[in-house]
């Protein structure tokens, strides 16, 4: 079986762009990860998804745990047929998703106890249970099982915190055992304090993973902290390895985030705001249900090829947002994650030709003029 692997092909200041191999195919990085949380990106069908240029999706522990069941899923064959995406998935933990969902929550040692958001059940999470669901699914990319401290957090919380997820993250390592062709990440945490960044990245190198996430972050601390933590944070990551930034972002952070070096992101906002009228361009964010719109004939942007942008007007995908007509979504979702992945290409490019500040420069000043 070919194994996991990443190539960098090319650098441009801090920022990467190379090739991460599975046996289910290729993810060009810099990557951007739609997320598939409950087994669909909500509102697409998965080859549109891939035609949008997605070479990985996003899947969640968490929701899939509990509905329908990660056992379920395995008896039907796992995650990639019973969804019909047969390229790459990566799962997020559980971790996270308990902390922001789940209620009557008991932190342990050993691992989280919750009671559903969806009936009330009760559930236990552990690095190791984790682990299993994760096998369970089929997902190619694993992610350890982590605390991320809920934020404001004391210097002090966020350390304690911090080494309970590295104690965790042994034991999702020693659970996940060898398993030719899957890969297992760890997850830094530290919050925005550069000497628990530094340690939290050294316990991790120590345990030894085929990639590794920076956590922790996008949590509302603004985009300011946040690249003030990237600034340094990726520099402790073994250059040869995956870099995974968790949960972001706006276009604009991702731009930051590929500059200052990570290599693979996830974010709802291009799928979900996309349900909500809210639409991404080059020219910044356009939101279709104002009333300007209603008369206009022009495409969202007239450079896009996505089947929102080559086959609507404005006027039609304000009055279908009006009407709560599904093909809204469908149209919107399309449209954002279209212009996801078209930044993403764009950004590879420009690091391979070595020209990111000239793209980045013109980035802005797109956002800069503003809409149509
Ligand atoms: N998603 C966004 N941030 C995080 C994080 O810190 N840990 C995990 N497991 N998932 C995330
Ligand atoms: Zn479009």
């Amino acid at each position: 079986m070919s194994r996991f692997s990443f190539t960098l092909n090319a650098t441009d200041g801090a920022a990467r762009t190379g090739v991460i191999s599975t046996p289910r195919g290729e993810i060009r990085t810099p990557a951007f990860m739609p997320v598939g949380t409950a087994a669909t990106v909500k509102a697409m069908m998965p080859e549109s998804v891939a035609a949008t240029g997605a070479d990985i999706l996003l899947g969640n522990t968490y929701h899939l745990m509990l509905r329908p069941t990660a056992e379920r899923i395995a008896r039907l064959g796992g995650l990639h047929k019973f969804m019909n995406w047969q390229k790459p998935i990566l799962t997020d933990s559980g971790g996270f998703q308990v902390m922001s969902l789940a209620s009557l929550r008991k932190l342990t040692e050993e691992g989280v106890r919750f009671s559903s958001h969806i009936d009330g059940s009760k559930h236990m999470l552990s690095p190791e249970r984790s682990m299993e669901i994760q096998k369970l699914l089929g997902s190619d990319i694993v992610m350890c099982f982590d605390e991320c401290p809920a934020l404001p957090a004391t210097e002090e919380e966020v350390a304690k915190s911090m080494r309970l997820s590295m104690r965790w993250a042994q034991r999702s390592k020693d659970a996940f055992g060898d398993r030719p062709g899957h890969a297992l990440f760890g997850i830094m945490q530290g919050g925005v304090t550069p000497d628990l960044r530094e340690e939290s990245a050294k316990a991790l190198i120590e345990i030894g993973f085929d990639g590794y996430a920076v956590g922790g972050l996008a949590v509302g601390e603004g985009q300011e902290a946040m690249f003030g933590v990237l600034d340094y944070a990726p520099g402790f990551l073994p250059q040869d390895k995956p870099r995974y930034l968790m949960g972001v972002g706006k276009p604009d952070d991702i731009v930051g985030a590929v500059e200052r070096g990570i290599d693979m992101m996830d974010c709802v906002l291009p799928s979900r705001s996309g349900r909500t009228g809210q639409a991404w361009t080059r020219r910044g964010q356009v939101n279709i249900k104002n009333a300007r719109h209603a008369d206009d004939p022009r495409p969202l942007d007239e450079h896009c090829t996505c089947p929102a942008c080559r086959n609507y007007s404005r006027a039609y995908l304000h009055h279908v947002f009006r009407a709560q007509e599904m093909i809204s979504g469908m149209l919107l979702t399309w449209h954002n994650l279209h212009y996801y992945q078209e930044l993403m290409q764009g950004l590879r490019d420009a690091i391979a030709a070595g020209q990111l500040s000239k793209f980045v420069a013109e980035f802005h000043a797109m956002r800069a003029m503003g809409d149509i």
